[in-house]
């Protein structure tokens, strides 16, 4: 009997989905085991969803919105995200411009399978968010890395994606804010990097869900730019902006006639929405909310307080965040690579991401969550500093 096989896709994503977080099961693992361990590493929004918005999408599913629904999405909310984006970018943005999807992560890959396929490749500034070699590998075009250097603050350069370039490229997949490294691009900066998409064809697949969280620049982005516009979507979410990440809800935004085929693949892979959460996040997107300014204010005093600690270490660079849940440390100076010291920390009680699983750029790093109480996270920086200096200065 002819034996039974899987799709290439599986073989593909295989070790990209949860490997990826093995540091952090296995803190979990050791929690549940009775060991102190402080986890620094996923970035789940610290404080509640607004009770407020659990109230609406409960009562919207009381009110019986709880059927089938258009794949495009319920017309309350494309109308407010359409709102949304013409304001912010000054420019004509209807609900034809609208997908509405579950999560930023979702409409990541949505709009991947709509634009690439094997034999393209897709620009990836490394280091990248722990997803991206997945959403890329779905579709199965070539994942080409661009470097971004700590030595030059993490900041996506024409330089580099010049060097990156292939014939075969069609998307850049931008992300500012930035996560890991908490990079907020100029709008100066954006426009060169624009530039350069227009030079070579490419997409420009926009990654904003941290657009409410920075703390330093402003923030900027190709699609609010005229001359952009046209080769850029955007997505992102309420995952963020309004503690709300099992929610799932986020949407794509950009040129009608690819938010059209795009919509083929999303309804082929969700077959429509759920209208009591666009419900409630028609309340997110339009009514003031002071979540994101809350969670803000707690992030950038945690980063403050990150950076007062490490600079007493002469073993732990940190690299000081300008956005964002997170902060990421140069740990090279102990000898470890981020994934030996973080698996090392661990025996210490502190849970951390290692570097590479962000990219060959962030090997030497580690990532510390900022979704922790202060005093929590004073404990665990003490807890690092005194890991590290165990390991000695190994480049004296
Ligand atoms: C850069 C980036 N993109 C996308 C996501 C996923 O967001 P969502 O919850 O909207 O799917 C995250 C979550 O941490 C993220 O950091």
């Amino acid at each position: 009997m002819a034996e039974l096989s899987t799709a290439s896709i599986t073989d593909r994503l295989a070790t990209l989905g949860s490997d990826r977080w093995a540091v952090h099961f296995e803190a979990r693992r050791r929690v549940k085991a009775g060991d102190d361990i402080i986890e620094l590493t996923i970035g789940e929004p610290d404080i509640a969803t607004p009770s407020h918005l659990i109230n609406i999408a409960e009562a919207s599913m009381r009110a019986g919105r709880t059927g089938y629904a258009g794949g495009k999405g319920e017309p309350n909310l494309l109308s407010v995200l359409a709102q949304k984006y013409a304001q912010r970018s000054g420019q004509d943005i209807r609900e034809d411009n609208v997908l509405a999807l579950p999560g930023t992560q979702a409409a990541l890959t949505i709009c991947m399978l709509s634009m690439v396929e094997k034999g393209d490749a897709v620009l990836v500034p490394d280091p990248y968010y722990a997803t991206y070699e997945g959403v890329v590998e779905a579709s199965g075009a070539d994942f080409i890395p661009v470097r971004m250097q700590s030595s030059n603050g993490f900041r996506l350069t024409v330089e580099a994606l010049e060097a990156a370039m292939v014939p075969t490229a069609k998307v850049l997949l931008l992300n500012s804010p930035h996560n890991p490294t908490g990079t907020v691009l100029t709008h100066e900066e954006i426009t060169e990097i624009g530039q350069f998409c227009e030079r070579h064809g490419l997409w420009i697949l926009s990654d904003e869900v941290y657009e409410s969280l920075i703390y330093e620049g402003a923030f900027a982005s190709a699609f609010d730019q005229p001359q952009f516009n046209p080769r850029t979507v955007v997505v992102s979410s309420i995952s963020k902006s309004h503690a709300a990440p099992g929610f799932r809800s986020g949407w794509a935004i950009g040129p009608s006639w690819f938010i059209d085929k795009a919509q083929s693949v999303a309804e082929t892979l969700l077959f429509g929405n759920q209208p009591f959460i666009a419900d409630m996040t028609v309340h997110a997107v339009v009514e003031p909310d002071d979540t994101a300014s809350l969670m803000a204010h707690a992030y950038q005093r945690r980063i403050a307080l990150l950076m007062e600690a490490f600079a007493n270490s002469p073993i732990l660079s940190p690299h000081k965040a300008a956005s964002g849940m997170f902060m990421m440390v140069d740990v090279s100076r102990s000898g470890l690579s981020g994934a030996d010291f973080a698996m090392g920390l661990l025996d210490h009680g502190v849970a951390v991401m290692p570097g590479d699983v962000f990219g060959q750029q962030a090997h030497d790093f580690v990532r510390l969550s900022l979704t922790i109480d202060d005093q929590k996270l004073s404990q665990a920086v003490e807890r690092i500093i005194l890991f590290a200096k165990s390991l000695g200065d190994k480049k004296t």
